[in-house]
């Protein structure tokens, strides 16, 4: 499973980045506001620090200006997934933005249908969000657990990228289900590598080392 960072926070993704933990970046306005930095510089930014894609979303509603936003953030550097919502206009975008070779996230997928039609108009990655179908007590794992199957009964390529993930219990379902990539803020990432019964053994064995009266060096 390829983990993405969902932030536009340089440091943090740096940190992740040198660990091999951000295989790419995802960013939305929300995130572009909360980072107080423009949309190019910071994505140019992002891009030189992940080899991977780097989700950059447009904001126009319609085709056309979405596609000439598309081509303007692609502009910025090689790894550049266009980000584009998931409507009949979204879709007219990625149609001829993946046409023209380059990477598509389709975001905001909150239904199997929506995610077919996704793979249908030639998507590199489709969002479903998991944390916001829980949030209005659906199942957001039931949605990746759907959309899973139907890519794998006619074998679209499109990538399945569990977004909107809140928690380490959605990373560690997610990658049960089978998706091909999550993305997730930097500390859900981080708190990956915690588990009580770690940081109690390792208290004892650093206690049990005391009384020996050893060193290493
Ligand atoms: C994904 O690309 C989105 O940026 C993100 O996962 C949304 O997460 P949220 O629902 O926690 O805002």
């Amino acid at each position: 499973m390829k983990f993405f960072v969902d932030t536009a926070d340089v440091a943090a993704i740096r940190e992740l980045a040198e660990l091999g933990m951000a295989d790419g970046v995802t960013t939305n306005p929300s995130l572009i506001l909360k980072s107080g930095r423009d949309i190019v510089e910071v994505t140019r930014e992002i891009c030189g620090i992940v080899e991977g894609p780097v989700s950059a979303e447009v904001v126009a509603t319609e085709a056309a200006a979405m596609i000439a936003e598309g081509r303007r953030l692609a502009a910025i550097a090689p790894n550049i997934a266009v980000k584009l919502p998931l409507t009949w206009d979204g879709l007219r975008a990625c149609k001829v933005l993946t046409g023209e070779g380059f990477m598509v996230n389709v975001t905001l997928c909150f239904s199997v249908n929506q995610a077919l039609l996704a793979a249908k108009a030639g998507a590199t990655f489709v969002s479903p969000f998991v944390g916001r179908l829980d949030d209005i007590n659906l199942d957001g794992m039931q949605l990746i657990a759907g959309i899973r199957q139907v890519y794998d009964n006619y074998d679209f390529r499109t990538q399945i990228l569990a977004a909107s993930i809140r928690s380490v219990n959605h990373v560690a379902e997610a990658a049960r289900i089978g998706a091909d990539v999550m993305t997730a803020p930097p500390a859900v990432i981080k708190a990956l590598a915690s588990h009580p019964l770690t940081d109690r053994g390792l208290d004892q064995f650093l206690a049990d080392w005391r009384k020996t009266g050893q060193k290493i060096l």
